[in-house]
């Protein structure tokens, strides 16, 4: 192959531990550069891993904690407790976003197969999902997030008598949490799968694996990159290309139920999938 030489040499440098290539932390601007240049051309498109390894932007740590979720934590400091807040902006497609929602949900749940009594919404936010999608259908509730404000919001204001319905409300991070065993028929995580690193959300969904109820499900809903892996500094979040997605799900022993594209956004947005697993 004509890149054959490069490709030995990015592979070897490439293997070697996060530690080290802490050591070797270059300046963001580089970390940028082989963002675009390395994961989203390189491994994809040349080597075929879809298993991006985030070591240059992940491993840094800023006041003890890994600068990727640091700076998540940061951004979301700023946001407003607020639909517009949890939508970026978007407020006029969160209507056709919770109905997408509603169908694909009505796949999985209902007679034959996942049951009712208990669903857990990772990243809730101030609990937009669980309004417009969860609660109408769920016994009870379970809600996640790492900003107090929002689940605080959450709970005084914005989910009115659903509040009534929560059993419990985790103030934790998702790459920290570790979901009780046989608990939930549905694990909803929306527009949060993007927060954390790949290794991360592989380990998270393995736990969140053992936490299914029989015929439970998780529903992964987010941005997906048209092509490779791109990662936005600002906020870490990181827009994956479906077939990394994909990739991630099966290397966390789940396999994949369905995949559908959410219809109805304008052309602008980045496109959004859901995915269901178990
Ligand atoms: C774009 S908002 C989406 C909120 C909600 N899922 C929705 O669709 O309306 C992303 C949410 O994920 C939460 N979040 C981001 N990173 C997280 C992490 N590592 N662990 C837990 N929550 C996280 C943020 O605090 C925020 O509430």
């Amino acid at each position: 192959m004509e890149f054959r030489r490069t490709h030995e040499a990015f592979r070897e440098r490439w293997e070697k531990t996060d530690d080290k290539m802490c050591k070797n932390s270059m300046s963001f601007h580089l970390h940028n550069t082989l963002r675009r240049e390395f994961f989203a051309s390189y491994l994809f498109m040349l080597e075929q891993i879809p298993l991006v390894k985030l070591y240059a932007v992940t491993c840094e740590y800023i006041m003890g904690e890994k600068q990727f979720y640091y700076r998540a934590q940061n951004f979301y400091k700023n946001v407003p407790a607020s639909e517009e807040g949890m939508m970026g902006g978007f407020m006029e497609i969160s209507e056709v976003d919770l109905e997408g929602s509603r169908q694909f949900l009505k796949k999985f749940v209902g007679p034959g197969k996942a049951d009712t009594k208990r669903a857990l919404d990772c990243g809730c936010g101030i609990g937009r999902v669980s309004k417009g999608v969860l609660f109408p259908v769920f016994e009870s509730m379970e809600l996640l997030d790492m900003m107090e404000d929002f689940i605080l919001h959450a709970h005084e204001c914005y989910l009115g008598d659903y509040a009534d319905l929560v059993e419990t409300y985790y103030l934790d991070s998702l790459q920290d949490f570790t979901p009780p065993l046989d608990r939930y028929d549905v694990i909803w995580m929306q527009w949060v799968a993007c927060h954390l690193t790949d290794k991360d959300l592989l380990e998270f969904l393995r736990r969140a694996k053992e936490s299914l109820r029989p015929k439970g499900v998780i529903i992964i809903k987010d941005n997906m990159a048209r092509q490779g892996c791109r990662l936005d500094p600002v906020d870490s979040s990181l827009i994956r290309h479906v077939d990394i997605m994909k990739s991630i799900i099966l290397q966390a022993g789940l396999s994949i139920l369905d995949v559908q594209k959410q219809e109805g956004f304008p052309d602008i947005i980045v496109p959004v999938w859901m995915i269901a697993m178990q």
